[in-house]
């Protein structure tokens, strides 16, 4: 297998046609960018959560739905927030129009009566077992926070995704007593010019990252 992106960049077989427009692949995926620099347009509480109420229908385990949302927006817990950041990623909580910490509950089992009615008793089941609902809320959570960002792109709005933070430190600060554990905090906004100054990297191809049995 080869490591050279240059030589596989592309499908040995012909691709066939998307379920969608090359205008919406490329607004979702070919041409989106991971934005670091944002116009002050404002972003609403209503377009968030019409990207949320959009993005809630992408699938979880048992349909447990563990992502939760901090929309941070005054500028007193964008300055808490961006204390918490990596150095790299201050600046930038506090220009975008708006950041979002994206987290899991641990506690979404006591929605499952209402989310999964035919487990409704793994409710009570998964109670004691923290552990483990601490891993199936980080690992549902953090395929909803792929399903947000791309469903920011849906609504016209740019992303720019930062890892780079004393997650613990948020947790203890802006989530304290909701139980929530951060996963990454997402800048939203519009993109000035290209939001951007780093060239697109490339991908790895399919033919890097597929095997067929
Ligand atoms: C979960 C996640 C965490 C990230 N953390 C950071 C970060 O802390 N700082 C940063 O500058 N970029 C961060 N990035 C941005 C990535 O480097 C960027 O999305 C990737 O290089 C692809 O860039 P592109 O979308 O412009 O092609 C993060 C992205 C994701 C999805």
């Amino acid at each position: 297998m080869t490591t050279d992106t240059t030589v596989l960049d592309g499908l040995d077989f012909p691709t066939p046609d998307l379920a969608v427009t090359d205008d919406v692949a490329d607004l979702l995926f070919r041409e989106a960018r991971t934005v670091g620099a944002f116009t002050s347009d404002e972003v609403t509480d209503e377009q968030i959560a019409a990207v949320y109420d959009l993005v809630k229908w992408g699938p979880t385990a048992l349909n447990t739905t563990p992502l939760r949302l901090l929309v941070v927006r005054s500028p007193e817990a964008r300055a808490r927030l961006a204390g918490h950041m990596a150095e790299g990623n201050r600046e930038r909580v506090l220009a975008a129009p708006v950041s979002i910490v994206l987290a899991a509950d641990p506690g979404f089992h006591a929605h499952l009566p209402v989310l999964a009615p035919h487990m409704a008793a793994l409710a009570d089941a998964l109670e004691p077992q923290v552990e483990q609902r601490e891993q199936m809320a980080r690992t549902n959570a953090l395929l909803q926070a792929g399903y947000f960002i791309v469903g920011l792109r849906a609504a016209g709005l740019d992303a720019g995704p930062m890892g780079g933070m004393d997650a613990d430190g948020i947790d203890a600060d802006l989530l304290a007593g909701t139980g929530w554990r951060s996963l990454f905090v997402v800048n939203v906004g519009h993109r000035e010019g290209d939001g951007t100054h780093h060239p697109r990297a490339p991908r790895l191809t399919y033919a890097q990252t597929t095997r067929t049995v």
